[in-house]
């Protein structure tokens, strides 16, 4: 059978930063506040005129550099985003042209900070079916186009930055001990629509929109979705909790994080926390709190992990996976 390895991997942040600090000068908070209710530090944002898909195509160079493979072998390209560059054409077939990759598959997935648990799902179907041989699935994202600057309860949560992935479809025993994905999980439930949203869009409004949420309410969801992801997609390999060597959550709130890790009794050490150091990136959370892991060398080769994410809709998922 065939499974889906990944062969490297990448991440981008924008070169601005922006502290806590600095946007208490213009937004009625504080470090203070941000700090301990969400764990968050600084974020990054995009400069003008830097667009998502110059931040995916600036993950997915190290992402290819990090596989050492020929850019051409690369025959599918996903995008995780909800800020894509245009309405269309797809963002991904913007990364296709900047990094100049021949004629392939290339489409947006949108399922917000789910964005990426879905397209690596997505991407393992296609290369276990072997309708693609080489994937390059990103998250990207530009959130602060999106965001009222006037509404201190949203503004201080999210950044933007990108994270990328280069799979392969590779013969493999289809035993747990292979290395890939083992397994995914995926929801949604859309009675949720209304407690995390954009206010605008193209059909609705002819405008952008900027970013509304239920805080208190996407709290209570995110904890319970993504713990209960974790526990489906680990039992659908038929291992168990306590084999997961990382847990790789979307990078949300501290707080979200630790309920989740409590939930799935997995210690503090075996989950990656890097919300602290970019704020939510969306889509783009999971590949670069994954590239933190693995480039510090705490996730190393045969080691197992759960990356799992929660996001407007609401939308959820997680995938298991042998590093
Ligand atoms: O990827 C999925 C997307 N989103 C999430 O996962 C976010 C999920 N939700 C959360 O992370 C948390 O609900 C928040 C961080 C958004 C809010 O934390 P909270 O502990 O639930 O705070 P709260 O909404 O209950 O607000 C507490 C107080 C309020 O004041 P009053 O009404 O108690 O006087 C807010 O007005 O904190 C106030 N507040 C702020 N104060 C300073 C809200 N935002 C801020 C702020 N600075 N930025």
């Amino acid at each position: 059978m065939l499974r889906s390895i990944v062969l490297g991997i990448g991440s981008y942040l924008p070169a601005r930063m922006v502290t806590n600090d600095e946007l208490a000068q213009t937004v009625d908070t504080s470090d203070e506040w941000i700090r301990e209710r969400t764990g968050i530090t600084r974020r990054y944002f995009a400069a003008e005129g830097e667009t998502t898909s110059d931040l995916a195509v600036a993950a997915a160079m190290r992402a290819i550099e990090d596989a050492g493979i020929e850019p051409a072998s690369i025959d599918l390209v996903l995008v995780a985003t909800s800020t894509p560059d245009n309405t269309f054409p797809a963002t991904a077939t913007a990364v296709q042209r900047k990094l100049g990759l021949p004629v392939g598959v290339a489409f947006d997935i949108q399922a917000v900070c789910a964005g990426f648990a879905y397209a690596l799902s997505v991407a393992d179907a296609m290369l276990v079916t072997g309708r693609v041989r080489r994937a390059l699935v990103i998250g990207a994202e530009t959130f602060s186009r999106i965001l009222d600057f006037g509404d201190r309860s949203t503004c201080v949560l999210f950044g933007d930055g990108a994270g990328a992935m280069i799979l392969s479809a590779v013969e493999a025993s289809g035993r747990v001990t292979d290395r890939g994905v083992l397994a995914t999980a995926l929801g949604a439930d859309g009675r949720q629509y209304d407690h995390l949203y954009v206010d605008g869009g193209v059909s609705a409004t002819r405008t952008v929109g900027v970013l509304r949420m239920n805080g208190r309410e996407v709290f209570r969801h995110a904890v319970q979705r993504l713990s209960e992801a974790a526990i489906e997609v680990v039992a659908k390999a038929g291992l168990r909790l306590a084999d997961v060597d990382y847990l790789i959550p979307h990078q949300a709130n501290r707080r979200i994080i630790e309920a989740v890790g409590k939930r799935l009794d997995l210690s503090a050490d075996h989950v990656v926390m890097t919300v602290d150091q970019h704020a939510n990136t969306s889509a783009a959370s999971i590949p670069l709190a994954l590239d933190v892991a693995v480039k510090d060398g705490r996730i190393s080769q045969g080691d197992l992990l759960v990356l799992n994410a929660m996001g407007g809709g609401f939308t959820w998922g997680a995938t298991l996976l042998r590093w």
